[in-house]
């Protein structure tokens, strides 16, 4: 078989062929476009320092092209023996081209060919999540305006607690979400910079214009010393991994106080019934299934950190076989966690809200520190104030006045939804997405 790109004279053992290829030929599906998004750059820039002839360029970008539509059309297989993507798209270029097609490979190794690949691959990936938590961000800060002024309880230790409201449990989440975005920012920045040139790790004799390609593909900068691209496996995977558990983190906690307020014991929320699931045996069941799967696999989603890391602990500089099976956990995370954050944006927006929860006597008590704060206003001492109320808890003589009135920053008089609105713009605006979407638009021009 001679399509390997180091092969010699000896053929490989099957087995062992079998075990280093592993699962590549369908994780480096995942990366196609972009390989060959980075070969365009890659040969305009070796055109550019006189290692391609302007008409071998203009032939090899049409048939780049060529092969970027076949990775849209979703036909963009790597064929039986073919080792990885890199290798296809090669092997594709040859079979069109001939020795033109050999010619791509100067001063580029596979080792950051694949990183350009996952960087051009996870910046992608990163926009489309950001856009799915601003989705899910408008959701719920619309429901928060929408049911300001519904109370609910407040609970500490699953205990009734203080008055709460509808306004502040989603807006709560919406802040989280704005939060998470500045890990997404960071994710993105650091995904962001230009790792073509570094070769096998160390640079290369060719006089590369790094500067170039870094244009041509719409990174910010690049990865300056070539020793520290190559580090970047992995580091980069780890790092965006943190920004999507975090995002993860905020829907898996959601979720629970969903499935939980959903619960007839609760009845704080209802979903329609065409958004729960039913039981085999027991007719009567609506359960809420979309809330439960989007906290395991959110809860999945924050062990990716955890598990890129132990892949490449103690790994020293310099590249390694290992960092090849991050791509199996890492590469398919954004898909999940896509699709999570786009069924929380429409289970939220179908949600139903019990605007009646208070008037069942059983939460009168969360109204116990009105009471005291009213008796202290007026200028009874906290402590005596607190005992007074304490005792007619007990007595069983407490009148709950459910008129209460909160009147500071962030509470339930007073949500700052507009303020959450403006954290979460200021962070969408540093992002500079149009970078990348006119650098490839350009590139396939
Ligand atoms: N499949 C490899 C990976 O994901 C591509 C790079 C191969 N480089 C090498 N020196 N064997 O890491």
């Amino acid at each position: 078989m001679a399509n390997k790109l180091w092969e010699k004279n000896f053929e490989v053992n099957k087995e062992i062929e079998r075990f280093t290829v592993g699962k590549d030929r369908d994780m480096d599906l995942y990366l196609a476009k972009y390989d060959v998004l980075g070969s365009m750059a890659h040969i305009t820039m070796l055109e550019s320092i006189g290692l391609l002839e302007k008409d071998e360029l203009d032939k090899l970008l049409v048939e780049l092209k060529n092969i970027y539509a076949i990775c849209e059309s979703g036909k963009f297989r790597i064929e039986e023996g073919v080792e990885d993507v890199h290798s296809q798209v090669e092997l594709m270029l040859t079979q069109k081209l001939g020795d033109m097609g050999k010619k791509i490979h100067s001063g580029r190794s596979r080792n950051d060919q694949v990183l350009i690949d996952l960087k051009l691959y996870t910046r992608h990936e990163l926009k489309e999540i950001v856009d799915s938590v601003k989705l899910l961000f408008d959701e719920l800060i619309g429901k928060s305006n929408q049911y300001k002024d519904v109370l609910m309880p407040g609970y500490t230790h699953l205990q009734i607690a203080m008055p709460s409201s509808f306004g502040l449990w989603f807006g709560a989440y919406a802040e989280g979400l704005a939060d998470d975005m500045l890990f997404l920012q960071a994710a993105y920045k650091m995904t962001n910079r230009n790792p073509l040139g570094s070769a096998a790790g160390y640079g290369s004799s060719f006089p590369l214009n790094r500067t170039m390609t870094t244009k041509l593909l719409g990174f910010d900068s690049m990865d300056y010393n070539v020793v520290y691209a190559q580090m970047g496996r992995g580091k980069m995977e780890r790092n965006v991994a943190f920004a999507l558990s975090t995002v993860a983190g905020t829907l898996a906690k959601m979720a629970f106080d969903a499935c939980m307020f959903n619960c007839q014991n609760f009845n704080f929320v209802k979903l329609p019934k065409e958004c729960t699931t039913g039981s085999s045996i027991m007719p009567h069941k609506k359960n809420p299934d979309v809330f439960e799967l989007i906290r395991a696999k959110s809860n999945k989603i924050q062990s990716l950190p955890q598990q890129i890391m132990l892949i490449m602990n103690n790994l020293p500089v310099g590249y390694f076989r290992d960092l090849q099976i991050i791509k199996e956990v890492f590469l398919p995370a954004f898909d999940e966690l896509k699709d999570c954050l786009q069924m929380a944006a429409y289970i939220i927006n179908k949600m139903e809200v019990n605007e009646h929860i208070l008037e069942n006597s059983m939460y009168d008590p969360m109204f116990s520190v009105e009471e005291v704060n009213k008796l202290a206003s007026a200028g009874m001492p906290f402590r005596d104030a607190y005992k007074k109320v304490g005792l007619e808890i007990e007595a069983g003589t407490f009148k709950a006045d459910r008129n209460i009135h909160h009147t500071h920053e962030g509470s339930i008089g007073n949500l700052c939804n507009d303020k959450i609105q403006n954290l979460m713009e200021d962070t969408l605006k540093c992002f500079n997405f149009e970078r990348m979407t006119n650098a490839e638009k350009e590139l396939l021009k």
